[in-house]
Formats: C-alpha cells, sequence, structure tokens
C-alpha cells in the first residue's frame, strides 16, 4: 500500500495556515495530544499540550476547561551563533536576519502518529545544515514523548548549541496553574505545577542525549538543558530529547514517577520508538478503512482515524473525547453529544475497548446527571449537555461577545436534552455489537434506564397523547421550540428500549434487574407510564405532504433558499443575525435527517424519508460541522448519489482544508467520527442482522473496491466489498 496514502505534507511552509496545521499535524497517545507548533517557537503560534481529564475553573471564568500543560517542545538552536527560526511573513521567511531558509517540509504520518520536519538553512557564518526534526507521543507507553534532532552539515565545521527546554505557556494561561517549579538536576530537567481552583498536579522530566557535555540550568519561566559542540563537513548528529509526564489523576507522585520513568528510558529512543510503531500497526489492522480508486477520500478517512484514534482514551474509563479532541482549546475540551453519536460509533465497531471506557465515562458520571435532572423537577438522569471532569452542567450561560458587543443567551445547557437518549444509543450499538453483557449489567443498563426515568417524567400528557415542549433540537438555530420531532421519536424509541432491555435483563441478568428496579425506583406504574408514552407519543408529521415536521410550527417560519447562497464558506447564520434565524426555516445541521441516520427505516417508509431529505436539505447551511457527513450518510441510503459524495466531500474538508474556518481551535471531533460512518453505514450500508454483519454497499461510482474490518462479539469480521459499477 502506498506511503503517500498515510502521509499528509505542508511543502513549502505555509505561514498564514501557521495554527491551522499546528491542529492537523498534533500528535497524540488517547492519554495527551501536542499541537503541533515548531520546537524554535514561531511568531503567532499556539503550543498547547492537553491531557485528558486535566480541567480547571480559573478564577473569574465562567466555566472549567483544560489547562494548557507546560510546553516540553522547545529545542533552540543556534548555528555559528545564529539562531534557527523561520520567519512569519511569507516573504521575510525565506531571509530572516541572520539566516536562510533554503527549504522546508513538514509531514504527519499517519501510519505511525509521527510528525517530521526537514528544514534545510544557511546561518549568518554560510554555514548550511540540514536540520530533520521527529517527534512522537509513545503509544507504548503513554507517558512517554519522544523528539528527535537529526543535524547534518553540508558544506563547513560549524558549532551548533542547543537548549532543550520545560517551560510554561504564558500564553494560553488565564490562571490555571499555581506552585510552578522548575528544578534541574546533572542530566535532567523537570517541572512541576498544580491547577488552580481542581488542585491536580502535573509534573514534567526531560533528558537530552546528544554530542557535548550536556548541562542544566534553571531560567526565568523555564528549565533548560544546554550542550555545545562541532560538526566536521558531512558530518550528522543525533539529538534526542525524551520527555516524561504524569498527573495526580495517574499516580500519587507524579514528580518521583516521571523522574523514575525518565532515568530508566534514558537512552532508548529507537527502543521506544519501535515498540510505539508496533503498536500502531495493530490499531490499524483494526481501524483502517481502504478505498480503491479516490485517493482524496482514502486520506481523508485516515486523517479523521487517526485523529479519533489519538484522542480516545485507551487505559483510562474518567475521561471522554471533547468536541474539539485533544488538539485546541475550542469548546474548553468539553464533552458533547459528538462523542457518543459521532466519534463512538467507530471506535465500538473497531476498538471496542476504547469505546467501553468512553461510556464509562458517562456512567461514572451518573450523580452529575441525577443533579441535574433533579433541578428539574424529575427524578432519573439528565447528562450535561457540556461535560468535564465532575459531571456537572458546565455549558456557559453566555456567548462571547458578539460583533455589536452584545452576548447572546446560550440555552443549550438547558434544554438540549436529547443527549441523555443520544447516550443510550451508543451503550445500547455497544452492546449489540460487542455482546459485552458484563458491562451492560455493571453499567451500561443504569445509563439507559435511569435516562428512561428522567424521559418518563419529563413528558407532558397533553390531550391523549404525549408531548415534550421547550426543547432544542440538534437544529441549535431553533431555541425552545414544543415537540422536535427528533427529541420526541428518540425518548419514544428510548422508552421502548428501555422496556425490552428491562425484559433481557429480567430473563437473563435477574439479580441486575432486581438491583436496578430496586435502586432506580422501576416501578409497575413507572413501567406503564412509559409503555403509554410509546404508544401515545406525539411525533410532529404532515400526512398530506407525508414528512415529518421538524417541530412545531416549523413551516410558518420565514422560507429562505439556502441552496442558493452559494458558494459559501460556513453556514448564513452570521449574515441573518442571531434574530431572524431564530423565525426562519434556515435549520443548522441534520436534525430529521440525523434520526433517519440513527433510526433508518424505523422513522418511516422510504417515501417518507424521501420527502424528509428532500425538504430538509435544502433548508440546511451545515453551519456546523456534524451535518455534512449525516447528510451523505443519508443520501446513501436514499440512492442520492450526487448529494451523498458532495457532502462526503465537504465533511472530508472540515479540518484538512478548514472549510468552517476555525480549525486553529481544534479539530472536529464528530466531523472525524460522522465520515468514518458516512463511509460505513452509509456507502456500505453496514448493519447487524441475525447472522451478524451484513454490507449493502452503494459505493460512489468511482470507488474501485473498499475493505475493512469490524469487531463483533469479539471476532474480526473482513470485508472486501468490490464495486459492480465500475
Ligand atoms: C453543534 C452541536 C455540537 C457542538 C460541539 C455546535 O455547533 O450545533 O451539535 O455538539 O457544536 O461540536
Amino acid at each position: 500500500m502506498s506511503k503517500r496514502l498515510w502521509q499528509i505534507t505542508e511543502f513549502p511552509f505555509q505561514p498564514e495556515r501557521l495554527q491551522h496545521f499546528e491542529t492537523i499535524f498534533a500528535i497524540g497517545n488517547g492519554y495527551l495530544s501536542a499541537r503541533a507548533s515548531f520546537e524554535e517557537g514561531h511568531e503567532g503560534d499556539r503550543p498547547a499540550t492537553l491531557v485528558h481529564g486535566i480541567f480547571n475553573n480559573a478564577p473569574g471564568e465562567a466555566v472549567p476547561e483544560l489547562a494548557v500543560a507546560p510546553n516540553w517542545l522547545p529545542l533552540r538552536i543556534t548555528i555559528d551563533g545564529t539562531p534557527f527560526t523561520i520567519q512569519t511573513k511569507a516573504r521575510e521567511y525565506l531571509r530572516p536576519a541572520g539566516g536562510i531558509v533554503l527549504g522546508y517540509r513538514r509531514t504527519l504520518h499517519l501510519d505511525r502518529a509521527t510528525l517530521r520536519r526537514e528544514v534545510l538553512f544557511r546561518a549568518e557564518s554560510g554555514s548550511t545544515v540540514r536540520l530533520e526534526f521527529e517527534r512522537f507521543a509513545s503509544l507504548d507507553q503513554h507517558h512517554i514523548l519522544g523528539q528527535r534532532l537529526i543535524i547534518t552539515t553540508l558544506d563547513s565545521a560549524p558549532t551548533i548549541r542547543i537548549n532543550a527546554d520545560l517551560e510554561h505557556v504564558p500564553d494560553n494561561d488565564v490562571g490555571h496553574w499555581t506552585c510552578a517549579n522548575a528544578a534541574a538536576d546533572t542530566d535532567q530537567i523537570s517541572w512541576t505545577a498544580v491547577t488552580s481552583q481542581s488542585g491536580y498536579r502535573i509534573a514534567l522530566a526531560s533528558r537530552l542525549i546528544a554530542p557535548g557535555c550536556v548541562e542544566s540550568a534553571v531560567e526565568e519561566n523555564r528549565a533548560t538543558l544546554a550542550t555545545t559542540f562541532q560538526l566536521e563537513p558531512g558530518q550528522a548528529a543525533t539529538v534526542d530529547k525524551l520527555t516524561s509526564i504524569y498527573t495526580s489523576r495517574d499516580v500519587a507522585d507524579p514528580l518521583a514517577a516521571t523522574l523514575l520513568l525518565n532515568s530508566a528510558e534514558a537512552d532508548a529512543y529507537d527502543a521506544l520508538y519501535e515498540q510505539h510503531c508496533r503498536r500502531w500497526q495493530e490499531v490499524w489492522d483494526s481501524s483502517d478503512f481502504v478505498i480503491e480508486g479516490d485517493d482524496k477520500a482514502q486520506i481523508a478517512l485516515r486523517f479523521a482515524a487517526y485523529h479519533l484514534l489519538i484522542a480516545a482514551p485507551r487505559e483510562d474509563d474518567d475521561v471522554s473525547i471533547g468536541a474539539r479532541t485533544l488538539s485546541g482549546l475550542g469548546y474548553k475540551g468539553h464533552v458533547f453529544w459528538d462523542t457518543e453519536l459521532f466519534a463512538l460509533p467507530p471506535l465500538t465497531l473497531t476498538q471496542p475497548n476504547i469505546a467501553r471506557n468512553l461510556l464509562a465515562y458517562r456512567y461514572k458520571r451518573l450523580a452529575g446527571a441525577r443533579q441535574k435532572a433533579k433541578e428539574y423537577g424529575c427524578a432519573g438522569a439528565l447528562f450535561p449537555w457540556e461535560s468535564t471532569d465532575t459531571g456537572l452542567e458546565t455549558t456557559p450561560q453566555w456567548s462571547d461577545p458578539q460583533p455589536d458587543g452584545s452576548r447572546i443567551r446560550i440555552w443549550t445547557g438547558d434544554t438540549e436534552q436529547h443527549i441523555c437518549s443520544d447516550i443510550a444509543y451508543a451503550v445500547l450499538q455497544y452492546w449489540r455489537w460487542t455482546g459485552d453483557d458484563a458491562f451492560l449489567c455493571a453499567m451500561g443498563a443504569e445509563i439507559v434506564l435511569d435516562t428512561a426515568v428522567f424521559w418518563g417524567e419529563r413528558v407532558e400528557a397533553k390531550d391523549c397523547r404525549y408531548e415534550i415542549s421547550c426543547q432544542i433540537g440538534p437544529d441549535e438555530y431553533h431555541e425552545n421550540i414544543n415537540n422536535s420531532v427528533f427529541t420526541n421519536r428518540l425518548a419514544q424509541w428510548h422508552l421502548e428500549q428501555a422496556l425490552k432491555l428491562l425484559g433481557w435483563l429480567a430473563d437473563n441478568a435477574p439479580d441486575t434487574a432486581r438491583r436496578l428496579v430496586k435502586s432506580l425506583d422501576l416501578s409497575e406504574m413507572r413501567l406503564a407510564r412509559w409503555q403509554d408514552v410509546v404508544d401515545k407519543m406525539y411525533i410532529p408529521f404532515d400526512r398530506e405532504r407525508q414528512l415529518h415536521i421538524q417541530f412545531d410550527g416549523f413551516f410558518d417560519l420565514e422560507y429562505i433558499p439556502v441552496l442558493d447562497y452559494q458558494p459559501r464558506v460556513g453556514g448564513i447564520w452570521p449574515f441573518l443575525g442571531h434574530e431572524r434565524a431564530l423565525r426562519s426555516q434556515v435549520i443548522k445541521q441534520a436534525d430529521v435527517v440525523m434520526l433517519m441516520a440513527l433510526l433508518g427505516e424505523e422513522v418511516g417508509p422510504r417515501e417518507v424519508m424521501l420527502n424528509n431529505f428532500k425538504t430538509y436539505y435544502p433548508r440546511t447551511d451545515h453551519g456546523s460541522s456534524l451535518s455534512p457527513a449525516i447528510h451523505a450518510w443519508v443520501a446513501a441510503r436514499l440512492g442520492l448519489d450526487e448529494i451523498a459524495y458532495e457532502m462526503f466531500e465537504q465533511a472530508a474538508a472540515t479540518d484538512l482544508e478548514n472549510n468552517q474556518g476555525n480549525v486553529a481551535d481544534g479539530i472536529h471531533a464528530a466531523a472525524c467520527g460522522g465520515l468514518w460512518q458516512a463511509a460505513l453505514f452509509g456507502f456500505c450500508g453496514l448493519h447487524l442482522t441475525e447472522d451478524g454483519p451484513q454490507v449493502d454497499p452503494k459505493l460512489p461510482a468511482h470507488w474501485r473496491r473498499v475493505s475493512f474490518s469490524v469487531t463483533y462479539r469479539g471476532e474480526k469480521h473482513r470485508f472486501d466489498v468490490v464495486n459492480p459499477a465500475v
């Protein structure tokens, strides 16, 4: 298989996309991720290493966010006294004061989660060197980060000085860290700090394996290891920097653990890297999706899978994937439904242990969900719309200032309640695919049933039917609306599944059934009401036009032909404005279409599905990155091939081409997971039958063949689908 289809390259340097590349070239290992900032730093960069679970509510901040860890990347290099830098401005980058960058290429290797950069640099003295940088976050030993620099002289014998630092990141700090302490030992440096409100301790230690005599020192805001050496013409030197990192979430004494690990691994770069690559190969053996006939789609899918795989916690079941992964500070690292309905399903199918970790994270936060339900006067569990380490609602109530200085009230934390069914859906999907009854009995069932308890109380009995008022569906342009078809139908489905699940438990795990009936108070009366809701839930539907009505009164709003506003970047909300969007039929993202993706034919016959799609697609502006992939999936199932592929391409471009314009803030986890699902469930039509997983392909015409594997009940099933149309 061609290496090219595993690589994404920046060539030459593109200063205007500095922060975009920092995000898309992030490396990680499920424990942490590091943005792809340069070792030597750069004007306008946003270096950030984010470690799962290290949230902090800094003084004066409305909500907690992930605290940026100390920076372990710095390698400051001078060649004959000329500092190595790459200047910001396009024209200057070729001729920075004192040195010249003759060539530059940077490549992310998706197969081995490695970032490499090669630079040809001429110092003021005239010495030309080639600098080859490499970095990885070990997948084998999650607490180790490796960096290698190979310097080759081409035409002279320069003196080279290297400083390897650990340093505080001031830019992103709104007061997250206290008690910072840098220390320098004979051959290693360390950095410790404590988060100001949550009290997490972090420790990093670095060691430099390099020619010359390495010395350490503590300077203002940094600890440094320095070495100076000379090279003969044509000679190469290898410099390795190994950093270890722990937090008090991992061990009682992070500094001791860090120092110990670091001394044990002192000169082990090659062995560590080899193990790292081996582990990645195992991961890709299960998770790769191969496309023949469409290189662009192939790279995009691998890129999407890569970003989910580096963000997904492999050994920790107390953290989850934030909406922007760990590659940027967008949405402050908070966890949304993006995880359960977008990122998680492909992991359920290919890396079930990781999916289990993500679901356990929710289970461990049931207390917060119960508290939230109680605040609404209901029993049961209502998960927060935005979740962090505590499990409490952390959605900010007010937006950042708009261009006119005003702030908009954010209602999602109050009324976007479909989150509890989204999580239940993910639990049941995981259970069906894995057959993990142990998880179901220990955690999953309690999630599904207690969120059902919430719905059973939340629904309102009106005129012989049940309604749900004041909700926000996936389409967040419309707030506090009544009878969102997505929410009502999913709540109905949820209660139906909860009843079935309880029946299954009674037959197969009676102890669990008894325990839950008692602890969640699943009385006869409560269960009878669930059944009544299932029978009489109001699902807004226009009989004449045979289509679902997104919510009460939707078609009375102003119609705006969204498809006419082309070409454009992002949604049309910014020029409609908040108020007009509220009063219009413009839809932010797949809503009824999302329901069709999740429930398929259960939503209605093909005619209804087509009517829904043809009605809602031209009204959707894809103002959310969650939207295009779901449209691709559903369009593919409906045989709307052209739209399916166009939407797939749009989803694929979300991060790679920055088509929402905000990738500097991090990768869109949901777009990545959505893309993968569009391929699996949309184009391949993957589904479960009594005989296990089956496909029903509707591949884009030019895809010659696809192959992938999924794990079903512990067994790998390999699919090789040849396109009969080619
Ligand atoms: C979308 C939500 C999503 C959130 C985080 C919003 O713009 O409308 O559906 O959960 O972004 O990605």
